[in-house]
């Protein structure tokens, strides 16, 4: 299956994303995690990312469509995949269509989750993550056992650059401006399916689940 999931930043893409991914057996390729991995290392790619994340606007397409153009090549997304971040404009929209048409492998669906904006600045400045296994937490919704630390591998958790409420505010802005289009964009293509992301991250799963399994089995 070849899934897009679409949403303003903090909708829940990066949770929903683990549980789909794995239901589904396809590999879940977020941008926004490749380019936070590039800053790490310290890469030309993450010191040229850096400065646009940091400040809430988008990466240059061109960077962008080649960095998913070699993911989308390797082995594992060969038979599909889950691509959280991307597109974010009609360009990356376009060059994505153009190299799935080339590869004769189409989308067959395009998740968007719908949250009000307040609850999205709610969200993201409660939201932790960890620095070793990537795991996302929010200090109310889904607080870690023991403060600053992940349940899961023990690794410390902080809090994202871009997630500061006026960074969050120009994220919005820049999603409204340039990713809101491509509603439109795969309306257009019969590919756009909504679901209400509001609600516990559970309900989210079973509602996100329940639309997908309309266009394959889960494994
Ligand atoms: P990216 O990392 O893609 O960020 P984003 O799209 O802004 O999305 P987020 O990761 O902030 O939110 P999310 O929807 O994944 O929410 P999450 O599940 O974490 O991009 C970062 C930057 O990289 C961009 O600004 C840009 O600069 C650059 N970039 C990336 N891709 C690009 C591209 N294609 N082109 C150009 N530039 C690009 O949840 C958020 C919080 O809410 C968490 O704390 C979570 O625990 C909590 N939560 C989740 N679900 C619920 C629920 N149902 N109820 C209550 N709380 C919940």
């Amino acid at each position: 299956m070849r899934i897009i999931l679409l949403g303003p930043p903090g909708a829940g893409k990066g949770t929903q994303a683990v549980g789909i991914a794995e239901t589904f057996g396809v590999p879940h390729i977020s941008t926004g995690d490749i380019l936070r991995a590039n800053v790490r290392d310290g890469t030309s790619l993450g010191v040229e990312a850096k400065r646009f994340m940091d400040a809430g606007d988008l990466v240059p397409d061109e960077v962008i469509i080649g960095m998913v153009d070699s993911r989308i090549a390797e082995p594992d997304a060969v038979a599909g995949f889950l691509l959280d971040g991307f597109p974010r404009t009609v360009p990356q929209a376009e060059a994505l269509e153009a190299l799935l048409v080339e590869r004769e492998a189409p989308l067959d669906v395009v998740l968007r989750l719908s949250v009000p904006h307040d609850e999205v600045v709610r969200r993201l400045t409660g939201r932790r993550t960890c620095d070793g296994c990537g795991r996302i937490f929010h200090l109310v919704a889904d607080p870690p056992a023991t403060d600053g630390v992940c349940d899961d591998c023990g690794g410390a958790l902080t809090q994202r650059d871009d997630d500061r409420e006026e960074v969050v505010r120009r994220r919005l802005e820049v999603y409204t401006t340039q990713t809101e289009p491509l509603e439109h964009f795969y309306w257009e293509r019969g590919l756009l399916r909504d679901v209400e992301a509001v609600g516990t991250p559970e309900e989210v799963a079973a509602s996100a689940t329940a639309v997908l399994r309309q266009y394959g089995a889960p494994r």
